[in-house]
């Protein structure tokens, strides 16, 4: 059972466990955007970045296991500024802000990050997939994550999800990107669950009832 410091604080963590989870286990709050707890890591973000005594720059705590005697620093300065630059990076390719409410949002407040200093190509706005009855999917809130495909294939085994594009045009498509309707989808929610930036969501019963009693 490796013992590592985090911020001055010995934990004693599991055989395998990352820093992230000894930070979480030392009560310190690193920040994550790719990670999602019930699925396997991914390390795609950098936004867990921390400070490791040794290394020669800051490393991605959601995979980087815990070895005996490691230092390490949560708020090591360097890790804050990158991490930060990339959330700005990130929120620089939204048509709009994030939602408060949204993951997102709570990353970008809790780095320091407000309004982007500048603004990308907003990419992937779409108006022609058939609506879903129980999930929409906004394209041009995707940030490519990957959390919503491994939650279809790793929470529910579907693989209605698959990961397209590159770089900029990177994105999210349900099936053979036809949408949600026809695709392999059997509406579990788990995609909706897991993004960070309300680019899938469900469709609220309330809504639906709504748009009903307007028909
Ligand atoms: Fe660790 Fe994304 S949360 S790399």
């Amino acid at each position: 059972m490796p013992r590592v410091s985090i911020d001055g604080v010995a934990v004693d963590v599991p055989e395998g466990a990352t820093l992230l989870e000894a930070a979480r286990a030392a009560g310190r709050d690193v920040p994550t955007l790719c990670f999602d707890e019930r699925l396997a890591p991914f390390g795609a973000c950098r936004v867990c970045l921390v400070g490791l005594e040794g290394a020669p720059g800051p490393v991605a705590s959601c995979t980087t296991p815990c070895r005996e005697g490691a230092v390490v620093d949560t708020r090591d300065p360097v890790a804050r500024r990158v991490a930060g630059a990339v959330v700005e990076l990130v929120l620089s390719e939204l048509p709009e802000p994030p939602a408060a409410h949204t993951e997102l949002a709570a990353v970008a407040r809790e780095l320091g990050v407000g309004a982007p200093r500048w603004t990308g190509e907003v990419h992937g706005a779409r108006e022609d997939e058939p609506p879903h009855p129980y999930l929409a999917l906004r394209h041009e809130l995707c940030i490519s994550c990957g959390r919503c495909v491994r939650a279809c294939d790793e929470v529910q085994g579907t693989f209605a999800l698959t990961a397209t594009g590159r770089g900029f045009h990177a994105n999210v498509a349900a099936g053979i990107d036809e949408g949600f309707r026809a695709s392999a989808c059997v509406s579990c929610g788990a995609c909706a669950d897991t993004c960070p930036t309300d680019a899938i969501t469900e469709v609220s019963l309330l809504a639906l009832a709504a748009e009903g009693d307007r028909a």
